[in-house]
């Protein structure tokens, strides 16, 4: 019975274009309407500050501030000068949980918003070099709130850590030797590097292209200029020019 009231509703209303017209423009404006209100609603700040993968995708410096999740805290980067939208570390964590990226050194895409890992599984330099940039993230931006995800985590171990770690692991005076600065300097595969310290006469000196992070041995690779060969220095051994 419901079946057939329902079809001869619908018939009446392909007979009757004004009806049809009238119905379509009404059901386009109630979709709109929801729309903008979704919109308005989900790119303002959770007041309780709990946010999850999907808001704080919203949060991707495209049309706002630049957010970031780290050991479960979101925090907003927008004042970086190194994170911009659609480049570099902002195309990979703008919007996005960067905890395995950071502890792994890695800046594959696919290790973004990454979940499916335990603290257990990293090794004692992963988390060193998390705890460093946890460290970083949380000290030099403000934390704005949490990550959803995360709840039921446990990441004291980490932030106990932080208080005495510098990014990669590196203590406090090599990490001053190595970027002249307190503050880690953030290296993107494709920079230009000179080579320093590596305790070998052949090699100091040398400029390089940084290729990638190798995460097993949280040292880079870098491609030497004007040879067809390539190494793997620690952080400590090469500075950004
Ligand atoms: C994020 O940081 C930027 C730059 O410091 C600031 O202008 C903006 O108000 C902040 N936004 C929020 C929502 O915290
Ligand atoms: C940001 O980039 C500039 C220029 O590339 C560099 O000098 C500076 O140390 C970087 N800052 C951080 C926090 O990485």
């Amino acid at each position: 019975m419901d079946q057939v009231d329902a079809e001869s509703v619908s018939m009446g209303a392909v007979r009757n274009p004004a009806l049809l017209a009238s119905t379509s423009i009404l059901g386009l404006a109630v979709i709109l309407l929801f729309y903008f209100l979704r919109r308005k609603r989900t790119t303002k700040i959770p007041a309780d500050g709990l946010f999850d993968l999907q808001l704080l995708g919203r949060f991707n410096g495209v049309t706002g501030p630049i957010f970031m999740g780290v050991c479960g805290k979101v925090v907003n980067v927008s004042s970086s000068e190194n994170i911009t939208v659609g480049e570099g570390y902002g195309r990979l964590w703008a919007g996005k949980d960067a905890t395995f990226a950071l502890a792994t050194l890695s800046l594959k895409p696919e290790d973004a918003n990454k979940l499916d890992f335990t603290l257990a599984q990293f090794t004692e330099d992963q988390r060193k070099a998390l705890a460093g940039w946890y460290k970083h993230f949380t000290v030099k931006y403000p934390v704005v709130g949490r990550l959803r995800e995360y709840d039921g985590w446990d990441f004291s171990e980490i932030e106990k850590q932080a208080e005495k770690e510098t990014p990669f692991g590196l203590g406090k005076d090599e990490q001053k030797a190595a970027t002249g600065a307190d503050e880690p300097v953030l290296l993107r595969p494709g920079d230009k590097v000179k080579l320093q310290g590596t305790a070998d006469d052949k090699l100091d000196g040398k400029i390089g292209v940084l290729r990638k992070l190798d995460a097993a041995t949280g040292k880079f690779e870098v491609a030497l200029v004007d040879e067809d060969s390539s190494v793997l220095v620690k952080p400590n051994q090469i500075s950004k020019i």
